[in-house]
Formats: C-alpha cells, sequence, structure tokens
C-alpha cells in the first residue's frame, strides 16, 4: 500500500534550508509514501470575509490537503513562532467553520534552523496550532535540525550517517504513525 503525503514548507525563501531539509527527507523516507509539497506562497491573508466564497488559490490548497493521507510541515522558526505565511495557509485550510481540512489528518512536524534549538519553538507553537485543527501528530520521534551547508551538501544528500540514520528512522516513524492512524479510521473525502 501507498500513502500521499501532502507537505507544506513553511519558508517563501528561494534558498530555503527547510526546502533541502525537505529533499532529504524524501530521499530517506520508505517506498510506501509518495510526496506532493502544498503549496503557500501564492495565498492571499485570509479573512473571514472570504469564507462565503475562497478565492482558486484557497480553494486549491484545501483540495491538495483532501488529497493527501497525510500532512508533513518542514518550517522554519521565525521570531520563536511559526511564519505568518504557514500560519495563513493553516488559517485558510482550517476554515470555513465546520470545513477544516485537516479534521483527523495524520501529521507530523519537523524543522531546519542555523541556530542551535534547531525550530524548538517553532515546533512547539505549531502544535499547539495542530491539535486546536484535530490533526492527529506524530509526538515522537522529534526532529530539531540544526542546519550547515557541511552537513547538507545540496540535492538531498546527508555527509553524516548518524544524522541520516535519525532521518531516515523519523520518516519510519511517520509511515508507521499513518498506517496506525488510518487503520483506526480510513480517511475520507471532507
Ligand atoms: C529567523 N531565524 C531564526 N532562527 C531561529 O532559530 N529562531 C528564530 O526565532 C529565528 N527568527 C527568524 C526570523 C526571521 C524573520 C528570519 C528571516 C529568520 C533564522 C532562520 O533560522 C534562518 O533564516 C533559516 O535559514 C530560515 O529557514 P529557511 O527559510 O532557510 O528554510
Amino acid at each position: 500500500t501507498t500513502y500521499k503525503v501532502g507537505y507544506f514548507i513553511g519558508s517563501l525563501s528561494s534558498t530555503s534550508v527547510n526546502r533541502e531539509l525537505s529533499r532529504v527527507l524524501i530521499r530517506l523516507a520508505p517506498e510506501e509514501l509518495e510526496f506532493t509539497e502544498i503549496p503557500i506562497g501564492n495565498l492571499p491573508l485570509y479573512s473571514p470575509d472570504h469564507d462565503a466564497n475562497y478565492p482558486p488559490e484557497a480553494v486549491a490548497l484545501k483540495d491538495a490537503i483532501h488529497r493527501s493521507q497525510a500532512i508533513l510541515f518542514v518550517t522554519p522558526e521565525y521570531n520563536r513562532s511559526i511564519p505568518g505565511a504557514l500560519k495563513n495557509a493553516i488559517d485558510w485550510a482550517s476554515r470555513p467553520w465546520g470545513k477544516n481540512a485537516f479534521d483527523h489528518i495524520p501529521a507530523a512536524v519537523i524543522g531546519a534552523s542555523v541556530g542551535q534549538i534547531g525550530t524548538a519553538l517553532a515546533q512547539q507553537a505549531l502544535r499547539g496550532v495542530l491539535s486546536f485543527c484535530n490533526a492527529r501528530q506524530m509526538t515522537a520521534p522529534e526532529a530539531y535540525i540544526q542546519f550547515n551547508k557541511t552537513l547538507f551538501p545540496g540535492d538531498g544528500e546527508v555527509v553524516d550517517d548518524a544524522v541520516r540514520t535519525f532521518l531516515a528512522d523519523f520518516m519510519d516513524e511517520f509511515r508507521d504513525h499513518i498506517v496506525r492512524v488510518l487503520s483506526v479510521l480510513p480517511r475520507q473525502g471532507h
């Protein structure tokens, strides 16, 4: 069986280290997982004024989540929280009231920063948001990645064996988490 994983990159930077981390993770992931990026950079700012008539970009966002059986968040930390662009996308996806696209979806959170705490506070903030959105989060293992070019030279490569094994294990655990959540209640169209 294969599982469709939609993934969010929390950064809009053209040189995003989190985008590079996503390449690494996709490369190391077990073969049962198929990945599709869900873009967030083209969304207008959310307002409840749009609830009656979502713009095409927001409809596309919600459709992409509905087509996914699980969601992976790969995000930087901005000022000790998640970037506004990512929060905006989550706000769009969670609305209108009663049509929350994240309801019961298996989800995992990871992130990279050049700083030593490796997005720990952003991930904690994101977990709070996802709890309210009723996503089924993988709570362990956690992964706080301190990014540097020596360790991650590009094209999804990891130079260090221990780090590579750690990230491969993270993705194996995510696969197991998805299987577990979907075995309780398969995700259907909302
Ligand atoms: C940062 N950065 C940062 N790093 C961190 O570890 N904790 C933080 O709170 C912040 N805050 C922050 C705010 C803003 C507005 C910017 C632009 C940056 C540094 C950040 O980790 C670094 O820019 C990464 O390269 C961001 O990830 P992407 O965009 O390269 O994926």
